[in-house]
């Protein structure tokens, strides 16, 4: 125990991420929270049904599941599934999160699925002690600017938003709450007994829209549940408690952290501006910060850099480009192999990388002017 404590060199939790992430480590993260590697033979079987794979299966970026391979056997029984994701309202959006939307969205797409999305504008203002009931307001509208902004389709993608919908939620929860102890969020989230009462209840929030389509629909439904792999710890108390109530467990599918700028291996994280390139940065802004923060595996000087070759697996420039910004297989391979080799140089990859992103978020802003007028037929009407 003691041996395992001073090894690991990470926390993971959804309240915080320390430390460098590297492939081993997520090694050790998938054992230390019991869920399992896509491997080659699931990923066949989810090209059974999409006839491509998403580059972010491909590439490893979803990396781990938990009963992927019950979800498609009961959606080969036809019975099929739907798909709950959500966001925390806590500032504005960030690159990393649309990393499992945009994945959500493709699997919306391929399967034809109905999405849940929560919008918990309970858990961080109950969290966070400066932040107030009006900006995370602020941030809700905000944020759902940017989920709408990514396609999806709006008669099948219900906002749920916490407060709003107390009425449809609350009932539910309090099912789930009962059969929480607070010796078991105490394990799981490291509340002590200092934490507000708010955020000892707020899990059970978080499990409702992975059974509420089952309690409107009155029959199970199977549920998937995308997302960055720090939230697995809310639907491992879903998971105990569902079938207690007469449910089906979640199946989940998680994805690694898009890296801060100054750091290859951490999370993209809302406190520090410089590190993060937010949804609405203007194209002067995402050069600057590209420019003079990325962490860069380049050499230190050309001649260097020519003679020995850059580290692509250590360079955050390359890694944006490979987890999100560059698709295609062939100039992705291509852009490592130059960069490794010495003949792309650190400031070539940056100057490609603002482009990708840059063009990335004109579009975007762009349909995000245009969801301002659809919001209202994505909330979900009781
Ligand atoms: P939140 O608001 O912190 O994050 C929203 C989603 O974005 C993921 N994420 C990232 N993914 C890749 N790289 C990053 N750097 C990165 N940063 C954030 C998160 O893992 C999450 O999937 N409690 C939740 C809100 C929530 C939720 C859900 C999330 C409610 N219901 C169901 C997932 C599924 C939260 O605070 O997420």
């Amino acid at each position: 125990m003691e041996k395992e404590k001073k090894e690991k060199s990470f926390e993971v939790t959804p309240y915080e991420v320390k430390g460098v992430l590297d492939d081993a480590e997520y090694e050790r993260l998938m054992k230390e929270f019991g869920i399992n590697p896509i491997n080659k033979q699931l990923l066949d079987r989810i090209k059974k049904h999409t006839k491509e794979l998403h580059f972010m299966l491909n590439r490893g970026v979803f990396f781990a599941h938990r009963d992927m391979d019950w979800l498609l056997n009961e959606y080969e029984k036809g019975n099929k599934f739907f798909l709950y994701t959500g966001r925390a309202p806590s500032g504005e959006t960030h690159i990393g999160h649309l990393v499992p939307w945009v994945f959500t969205k493709w699997l919306q797409d391929k399967f034809g699925c109905e999405l849940w999305f929560q919008f918990p504008d309970d858990e961080k203002f109950m969290f966070k002690q400066n932040l107030s009931y009006e900006e995370v307001q602020k941030y809700t509208y905000e944020n759902m600017l940017d989920v709408i902004a990514l396609g999806f389709n709006p008669k099948k993608t219900h906002f749920i938003l916490d407060t709003k919908h107390a009425g449809l939620l609350y009932p539910e929860a309090i099912k789930v709450a009962k059969k929480i102890t607070f010796s078991t969020v105490k394990a799981v989230f490291g509340f002590t007994n200092d934490t507000n009462i708010g955020s000892i209840f707020y899990t059970s929030m978080q499990t409702v829209p992975a059974f509420l389509p089952s309690v409107l629909a009155k029959k199970n439904i199977p549920c998937l549940i995308p997302l960055g792999v720090d939230q697995d710890p809310h639907f491992r108390i879903t998971r105990d408690i569902l079938p207690k109530l007469g449910y089906y467990k979640p199946a989940i599918i998680h994805s690694k952290f898009l890296s801060g700028l100054k750091l290859y291996g951490g999370k993209m994280s809302t406190s520090d501006s410089d590190s993060t390139i937010w949804t609405t940065d203007t194209p002067e802004q995402v050069k600057k910060k590209i420019m003079k923060h990325a962490f860069s595996g380049g050499q230190s000087t050309i001649e260097e850099h020519r003679k020995k070759g850059g580290n692509p697996d250590i360079d955050v420039a390359y890694q944006w480009l490979y987890f999100f910004f560059e698709p295609d297989d062939k100039k992705i391979k291509k852009i490592h192999d130059d960069y490794k080799s010495g003949k792309m140089l650190s400031g070539e990859l940056k100057a490609y990388l603002v482009e990708k992103i840059n063009a990335f978020l004109k579009e975007h802003q762009k349909n995000r002017e245009l969801a301002k007028k659809q919001i209202d037929k994505f909330i979900f009407k009781v």
